[in-house]
């Protein structure tokens, strides 16, 4: 009688052994080779709270905050994410506290400037310090910021894909004598026991009863909405007999970040509007022209203007020069309620990104019906999506305008990678190919340990039958 061959001993021979090595050697390489991309284990991430500001209901707090916490040296910025918090930590809703807008600026100041001291703007330039813009091509004061985002916050990807990073505290580049520092600026409203939530949030100028700007300018007579009427201190009308409660409230912020290294690929901010203009001089380039930013600006209801098209919808659109090519690596767009979704295209029409906004559908925090808790984001494969020195972007923001919106915004933020030198890029794309590799590694080791039994087997059963039935060997 034929002894059949027991699995137990099948384990004994050599030859089961080795491929199995070689197998788990061969995963472990691909493993390692990925581990040599990833940052993942590097990443650090710290959560600071701004100073606090306090809200009762129909008021709003637009505040400064200079030389917020922030992690210091030279380090590549990974992600930054926000939210409004109470005193007890816990996230408030939009639909008390509505987020108008956070954003995070760099600037410069000398090393002996007394920060404590610094409380505006002006005070920033009468102690020589300096904003240090996004490499976008508005001007002035306006979207120079590094990080900003409004409602959407709790729900937008911010995070910065391997390799690349934002490179900050280079001490090469920062001037003799001075230092990096961070300013915060958070808008916030308290909408509890409003008459007009949205006419609130859209800092409508008649429920703020606002006729001139925060330095009693009046303003335009067609001036309806936006910033000018919403401004620090303000307060939007709310509804008789209910109590009138004030709150402490904080910007928690979570930063995460590497320390420097030369395998990150540092990237370029763009900020870009659509309500960007360019004025153009006589014999001046597209380079140098002027450029209007206004962030801000309506949309009329499709009832009055009797444009539908496409179902009432506003599409506002902007054509910005580019001034430095390279890959796309990461994009998002910011919308006010009422958007519909934002894109970035190429000069010949490719769509370089496109933003949708993420509507709430509860009460809770993070999915409040009504508002945008967040944009979709996009990370192209890298140098899939580049742009060149010099293109003609466009710009599109939508809205629907089945009812008019004030203070509506479209911007677009992209991050641009430099393009890698040529053999840059064939190690890049070998890099890539490993890491798509190792995802399969598992997969790989799993096939392989079937392949390897179903050999072991036939190798063992081989033996066996060499060692007793040698005659019958085909
Ligand atoms: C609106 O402002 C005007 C003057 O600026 C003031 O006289 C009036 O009382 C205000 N109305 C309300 C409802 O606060
Ligand atoms: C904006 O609206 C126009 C007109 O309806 C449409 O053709 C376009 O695809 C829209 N773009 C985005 C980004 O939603």
């Amino acid at each position: 009688m034929m002894n059949s061959p027991q699995p137990g001993k099948m384990l004994n021979s050599p030859q089961w052994w080795l491929l199995l090595l070689s197998i788990l050697l061969f995963a472990l390489t691909v493993n390692s080779s990925h581990d040599l991309t990833r940052n993942e284990n590097k990443v650090k991430s710290s959560v600071f709270l701004s100073p606090e500001f306090v809200l009762g209901p129909g008021t709003v707090a637009n505040k400064y905050y200079y030389n917020i916490d922030f992690p210091r040296g030279h380090i590549a910025l990974k992600e930054f994410n926000a939210e409004v918090v109470d005193e007890a930590g816990i996230p408030v809703p939009l639909h008390e506290t509505y987020l108008h807008h956070w954003i995070v600026v760099r600037y410069y100041v000398p090393k002996d400037a007394k920060t404590s001291k610094i409380l505006s703007d002006d005070e920033l330039h009468q102690s020589k310090g300096f904003i240090v813009r996004n490499s976008g091509v508005c001007q002035g004061n306006s979207l120079g910021q590094y990080f900003g985002l409004g409602s959407e916050t709790r729900k937008t990807a911010t995070y910065v894909p391997d390799p690349y990073g934002i490179e900050v505290g280079n001490p090469a580049q920062v001037p003799d004598g001075y230092e990096e520092r961070w300013l915060l600026n958070v808008h916030a409203i308290d909408t509890r026991n409003v008459e007009d939530r949205l006419g609130c949030t859209e800092c409508r100028c008649d429920l703020y009863n606002v006729t001139e700007d925060e330095l009693g300018r009046p303003l335009r007579p067609d001036y309806t909405g936006g910033l000018y009427c919403c401004y620090d201190q303000t307060k939007c009308r709310v509804r008789e007999g209910f109590d009138d409660i004030h709150r402490s409230l904080y910007l928690r912020y979570t930063v995460k970040w590497i320390d420097w290294e030369n395998a990150i690929v540092p990237v370029k901010i763009y900020i870009f509007d659509g309500t960007d203009s360019v004025e153009r001089e006589k014999d001046s380039t597209i380079l140098d022209a002027k450029h209007h930013c206004r962030i801000e600006y309506e949309v009329e209801s499709c009832s009055t203007t009797g444009v539908v098209n496409g179902g009432c919808i506003d599409s506002k659109k902007a054509s910005i020069v580019i001034p430095r090519g390279g890959h796309v690596i990461y994009g998002v767009a910011h919308q006010h309620s009422g958007g519909t979704g934002a894109a970035l295209y190429g000069e010949d029409g490719r769509v370089l990104c496109s933003s949708i906004p993420i509507y709430g559908e509860g009460k809770e925090a993070g999915n409040e019906a009504g508002y945008i808790v967040g944009m979709s984001a996009c990370y192209p494969h890298p140098g899939s999506v580049q742009v060149s020195s010099g293109e003609t972007l466009t710009l599109e923001s939508n809205y629907s305008s089945t009812q008019k919106h004030t203070g509506v915004m479209g911007l677009f933020y992209i991050l641009v990678a430099d393009p890698p030198p040529e053999s840059m890029l064939l190690l890049q794309n070998s890099v890539h190919e490993s890491m798509r590799f190792s995802k399969y590694s598992w997969g790989l080791l799993a096939i392989g340990a079937v392949v390897a039994f179903i050999v072991g087997v036939g190798y063992y059963s081989r033996n066996k039958r060499e060692e007793q039935y040698q005659s019958l060997v085909i």
